[in-house]
């Protein structure tokens, strides 16, 4: 467990919004896959450019490459070649260990498949960010009970993972993503699952971080309401991504 709290080991830390840069540059991102013998470039020399507070969605066919963007820039898989800069910060410059710490402190991650551990409780779930920055545990309970609450699970808190629906499920990771309240919440299909009574509730939730905290996100969606409330849709075209308007690809290329 990891009890340091020094803000400078990592470089960017928590909380950096304020400094004026962008949240994220990309500068010449690719990522190619092997399969069977055969090249894959999913990402192709991409660029793409995050201010603070920004609304992002990432619409578009499935196999695109949204997911591994995403990926990439949560800094949870590497890319073959480019820059991925934090407030200034080039992340992929850290260590296994530091990118961990940058990436437990600073980004909130909803996988497109949730990935929570089937034997812990909704709550302990949730906890388990806070625990890992070293939370003391009543702060961290506390912090991931106010989450659950606000995305409808308040009669859940006990109930494992593995006794939970789907769309449950889908709201748990969501909670555990937002409890730490990071700079930038990484989003694949947070309401893939969800009825509309829900979804609109967690589409709420996800504006009101953004105004509350200036909270950042980056939403993979197919949910043409949660696209609607964000300040830009992208989509990605040939490896690269295009900035959409009324749907459609716009002409020129996308701002990076
Ligand atoms: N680990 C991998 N090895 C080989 N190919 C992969 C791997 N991960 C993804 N791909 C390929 O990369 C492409 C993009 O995948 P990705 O998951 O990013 O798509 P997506 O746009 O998120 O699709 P969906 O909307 O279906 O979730 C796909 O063609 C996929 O087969
Ligand atoms: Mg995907």
């Amino acid at each position: 467990m990891d009890n340091d709290h020094r803000p400078d080991d990592t470089g960017p830390g928590t909380h950096t919004a304020n400094s004026g840069l962008p949240l994220i540059q990309a500068n010449g991102i690719s990522k190619t896959y092997n399969h069977s013998g055969a090249c894959i470039t999913v990402i192709d020399n991409l660029s793409f450019r995050l201010d603070c507070k920004e609304t992002i969605g990432i619409v578009g066919a499935s196999g695109i490459g949204k997911s591994t963007l995403l990926h990439i820039l949560g800094t949870l898989d590497r890319p073959d070649a480019g820059q991925l800069v934090y407030s200034g910060k080039d992340v992929l410059l850290l260590d296994d260990t530091q990118l961990a710490r940058f990436r437990n402190r600073a980004i909130g991650f909803v996988f497109q498949f949730h990935h929570l551990l089937p034997e812990f409780s909704a709550l302990e779930n949730t906890m388990m960010p806070a625990l890992i920055n070293g939370t003391e545990k009543k702060t961290a309970r506390a912090e991931a009970e106010a989450i659950l609450v606000r995305v409808g699970l308040k009669e859940r808190l006990g109930h494992r993972a593995a006794e939970l629906s789907g769309g449950e499920q889908q709201r748990v990771a969501l909670a555990r993503a937002l409890v730490q309240q990071p700079d930038i919440l990484l989003a694949d299909e947070p309401t893939g699952n969800l009825d509309r009574g829900n979804s609109d509730r967690i589409h709420r939730l996800l504006m009101e971080l953004n105004e509350e905290m200036g909270m950042a996100l980056v939403v993979v969606t197919h949910n043409p309401e949660l696209a609607a409330l964000v300040s830009r849709r992208v989509t990605i075209l040939n490896g690269r991504l295009h900035e959409l308007n009324n749907g459609l690809p716009v002409a020129s290329s996308f701002k990076g």
